[in-house]
């Protein structure tokens, strides 16, 4: 390794400062120290025992507890057959995105037996995010809660629940998913749907040979908790509800929103989302099930199984009655493709706008955007046979580019301006040819292919319009930014209409979050603020639509100033 930075003299320095900044770091943040060690595990679920890629062994992941303005250091080591890398969903990454882990785009992955050191700070966030694998499939048992805490004696701005509850919900298979999707993509034909769905790991007793693998929530009556809901699973939006209990939303993706009271949560894979639950005043003699399955609006087929934790209230000193005798309630869950209430439920998001934590809508637009996302067909290699419709391989795209994981990570590529034969800068702006997006599909519905990138200015802003397309089938696809979050400033179903429904735009109070769902059959205008250097992958959260390239990359470059460029990489940054 070359290294021409003077050490001693700069450990003096970083001495002389920490002692004079002492007095100053009580709000500052302190640093945070974990170690993943990525290994196998045998686990059984559903009367099967399976190999499980694991972090430290546990499943699901451990939780990163931090608070806002904490250091993150995290050491990965790769003790497995398969190449790692390990994604911060949600964490803006300011000036660090050599942190952020989505495999050949921001990192080289981790191969095995090597380890690398992510290396971030958070800022301006509190609430709940997740990590997870990000490469392949692998993130179906690589992943685990981030929670945010508010500056030590900061409250939040809501009741201070007397707990507060992680509620990961993840997807699970019976059969090796690398075998899966590694065929699939070969065939050129759809996955196999998952067995079951998880709630903190467990599928929980609607499910054959489960029932002992159940989680159960034990609460106090007249008592609120924070349950902490997270979609981790792999294709599937989900709505969640918990039988006889309101819940009071007041978070989505690490934002504070506008508290509303509601008995559906919808929350699609890359989404978190806080909810307030306030127990009974007295102990019920019931209880009650919470349950998750799934919103699909798709042409494929979907795992339709439900999977449900126990919501069980304290006995009172002096009951007499055994749990096992009370009655079970059991919420009732929209139908699975009820689109009319996902689509109230998304609405009702809205930022908390209030001083201390303001909405900062872009009000005017540097760039405009408009992206295309959906399926389509790509060709069958010659001598082969393939599984996707009339011997064509399944695909899907965004503006009809479909695509391709270059060799070597992006953001190394550019940062050392060799982007030469790697990626190119011409990733289309708008659609590369008009039809009826939302109505009868074109009779060319192939898809092109290509490694290309939007390079957006430092501080440009940016209006970007997700239309969803029809062909195949029209399906809502929760697409999700790394680096930013974006405002929700519009959403509607048909053809976007760049004339009329600007003019709707609510540029005061819109979700701020890092995924939302493109409507099934309509479109989502989103806004962001590009203030962050370094290369950037959006991409629908559903895995199977990943995989067949619906996926992009924004390159935000340096601006002028010291603080406003992306420092170098780690010396430990992994190579292809
Ligand atoms: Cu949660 Cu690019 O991912
Ligand atoms: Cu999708």
């Amino acid at each position: 390794m070359v290294s021409c930075s003077p050490k001693s003299f700069f450990y003096l320095v970083i001495s002389i400062w920490l002692f004079s900044g002492l007095a100053l770091a009580k709000r500052a943040g302190i640093t945070r120290h974990f170690k993943f060690d990525i290994k196998m595990k045998n686990v059984t679920r559903l009367c099967q025992t399976k190999n499980i890629v694991t972090v430290n062994g546990q499943f699901p992941g451990p939780t990163i507890s931090v608070r806002e303005g904490d250091r993150v250091i995290v050491k990965v080591v790769n003790h497995v057959q398969y190449n790692v890398s390990i994604h911060w969903h949600g964490v803006r990454q300011l000036r660090s995105g050599w942190a952020d882990g989505p495999a050949y785009i921001t990192q080289c992955p981790i191969q095995t037996g090597q380890s690398y050191v992510y290396n971030f700070t958070i800022t301006g966030q509190r609430g709940t995010l997740f990590w997870h694998a990000h490469i392949s499939w692998l993130r179906v048992t690589l992943y685990g809660p981030i929670v945010i805490l508010p500056k030590r004696g900061v409250p939040y701005p809501f009741p201070q629940p007397f707990k507060e509850v992680p509620i990961i919900f993840g997807e699970w298979w019976k059969a090796d998913t690398e075998t899966i999707i590694n065929q699939a993509l070969q065939t050129g034909g759809a996955p196999n749907i998952s067995d079951a769905y998880t709630f903190n790991g467990l599928p929980g007793p609607l499910y054959n040979c489960s029932s002992k693998d159940t989680f159960k929530l034990k609460v106090k009556p007249g008592k609120t908790y924070l349950l902490r809901l997270i979609n981790a699973a792999l294709n599937d939006e989900l709505f969640f509800s918990i039988a006889n209990h309101n819940l009071a939303v007041v978070e989505a993706d690490a934002v504070y929103v506008k508290p509303f009271k509601t008995n559906i949560v919808l929350i699609t894979p890359g989404q978190t989302t806080n909810v307030l639950l306030k127990t009974k005043h007295r102990h019920p003699n019931a209880t009650f099930l919470m349950a998750a399955r799934p919103y699909a609006t798709g042409p494929a087929a979907f795992d339709n199984s439900t999977t449900a934790g126990i919501l069980e209230y304290h006995p009172p000193s002096n009951s007499t009655k055994k749990i096992n005798k009370l009655t079970l309630f059991k919420p009732k869950l929209p139908v699975f493709n009820d689109t009319k209430l996902a689509t109230s439920f998304s609405k009702k998001i809205r930022s908390l706008n209030s001083a201390r934590f303001p909405a900062k809508v872009p009000q005017k637009v540097d760039k405009h955007f408009c992206f295309t996302v959906g399926l389509g067909l790509s060709p069958c290699p010659k001598n082969q046979t393939c599984q996707g419709p009339n011997n064509t391989m399944f695909a899907a795209s965004v503006n009809n580019v479909s695509f391709v994981m270059p060799k070597t990570a992006l953001l190394q590529s550019h940062f050392f301006n060799q982007s030469r034969g790697l990626y190119t800068t011409d990733f289309p702006a708008n659609p590369p040819f008009k039809f009826n997006y939302t109505g009868n599909p074109p009779n060319n519905i192939m898809v092109t292919s290509g490694t290309k990138v939007v390079v957006l200015p430092f501080n440009s802003s940016v209006e970007l319009v997700m239309q969803d397309t029809s062909i195949i089938g029209a399906e809502s696809h929760p697409l999700h930014l790394h680096g930013f979050n974006f405002f929700v400033v519009g959403l509607g179903f048909g053809n976007y209409n760049s004339k009329t429904d600007p003019a709707k735009f609510n540029l005061v109070d819109p979700a701020e979050r890092n995924t939302v769902g493109v409507p099934s059959g309509g479109w989502v205008a989103v806004r962001f603020l590009a203030d962050n250097p370094g290369v950037w992958f959006m991409h629908c959260h559903l895995e199977v639509h990943t995989s067949w390239g619906l996926k992009m990359a924004w390159i935000v470059m340096d601006g002028k100033r010291s603080h406003q460029k992306l420092p170098p990489p780690p010396s430990d940054l992994p190579k292809c």
